[in-house]
C-alpha cells in the first residue's frame, strides 16, 4: 500500500504552537452568543494562572483519566510541554467565554493514511453555558476537517463516563469497540491498563468514531 509519507499539513500544529498565545484562535457562537477556541502554546508555559487551571481541572476530573497521581502545577507544566507542546500531532484549545476560560479540547494522533485524528482532552473545568462542549467541539473538528483533510474522528472514553458518551453520541459517534480495564495502584496513584476479559469487570475503555464527508 502506498505510503503517505510527506504529509506536512500537520506542521500547522507546530507553527501554531510557538506563536504567541491569541495569535490563533477559532471562533464559534452559541445560542447566538459568541466563543472562542484560543490555541495553547509555549507562552502559556509562563502563565502562571493558566498553569494553575489546567492542574485544577485535572486534579477535579481526575477519575477521568487512564492515569492518577498528585496533581502540581510543576507537573502540569512538565506535562504541557513533554506531552502536548513538543508532541508534533498533538494540539490543545482553551475555550474562552466572556473574557474567561472554561474548559479545554485538544486533537492528537493524527494518522495520515486513514486521515483520521483522536479528539483529546475534553474537560469542562468551570459550569455554565450548557452545551458549550458540544458547540466547541463542531468549531474544532470543523476547523481540522479542512487543514488536514479529515475522513475519520476517533476517540476513547469510558463505559462509566455517562456525561462523555451522551455528547459523543449527541455529536454522532458511535461505538467501534470496548475493552476490558482494571485498575493498577500504585503508592501514590495507579493506571488503568486494558485486560483479557473476566470476572469483576466493571470498567471498560469504549472506542468511537465518527466518519465525515
Ligand atoms: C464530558 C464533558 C466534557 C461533557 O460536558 P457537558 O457539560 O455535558 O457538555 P455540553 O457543554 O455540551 O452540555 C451538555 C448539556 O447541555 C445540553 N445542551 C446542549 N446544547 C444545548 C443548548 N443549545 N441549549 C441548552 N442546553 C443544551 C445537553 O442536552 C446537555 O444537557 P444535560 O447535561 O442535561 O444532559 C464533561 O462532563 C467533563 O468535562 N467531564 C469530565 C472530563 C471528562 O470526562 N472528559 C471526557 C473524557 S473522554
Amino acid at each position: 500500500m502506498k505510503q503517505c509519507m510527506s504529509d506536512r499539513h500537520i506542521d500547522i500544529f507546530h507553527e501554531w504552537k510557538q506563536s504567541p498565545f491569541g495569535s490563533h484562535v477559532l471562533r464559534g457562537t452559541i445560542q447566538n452568543n459568541p466563543f472562542s477556541l484560543w490555541c495553547v502554546t509555549y507562552d502559556c508555559l509562563n502563565d502562571q494562572e493558566i498553569i494553575r487551571l489546567l492542574a485544577r481541572w485535572r486534579k477535579t476530573h481526575e477519575r477521568w483519566f487512564p492515569s492518577i497521581f498528585p496533581v502540581t502545577e510543576e507537573r502540569t507544566r512538565s506535562w504541557l510541554k513533554e506531552r502536548v507542546l513538543d508532541v508534533g500531532d498533538r494540539i490543545l484549545f482553551l475555550i474562552r467565554v466572556d473574557d474567561r476560560y472554561i474548559g479545554h479540547v485538544g486533537l492528537f494522533r493524527y494518522d495520515p493514511n486513514q486521515r483520521s485524528i483522536d479528539l483529546d482532552n475534553i474537560v469542562r473545568g468551570e459550569e455554565g453555558r450548557k452545551g458549550i462542549m458540544q458547540a466547541s467541539l463542531e468549531t474544532l473538528m470543523e476547523w481540522v476537517k479542512h487543514v488536514l483533510s479529515i475522513r475519520v474522528f476517533t476517540l476513547q472514553t469510558t463505559s462509566d463516563n455517562s456525561k462523555a458518551l451522551m455528547l459523543y453520541y449527541r455529536l454522532g459517534f458511535s461505538e467501534t469497540r470496548r475493552v476490558p480495564v482494571v485498575f493498577h495502584q500504585a503508592d501514590d496513584g495507579g493506571v488503568w491498563g486494558e485486560t483479557d476479559d473476566g470476572p469483576n469487570i466493571s470498567r471498560y475503555h469504549v472506542y468511537m468514531k465518527k466518519e465525515v464527508a
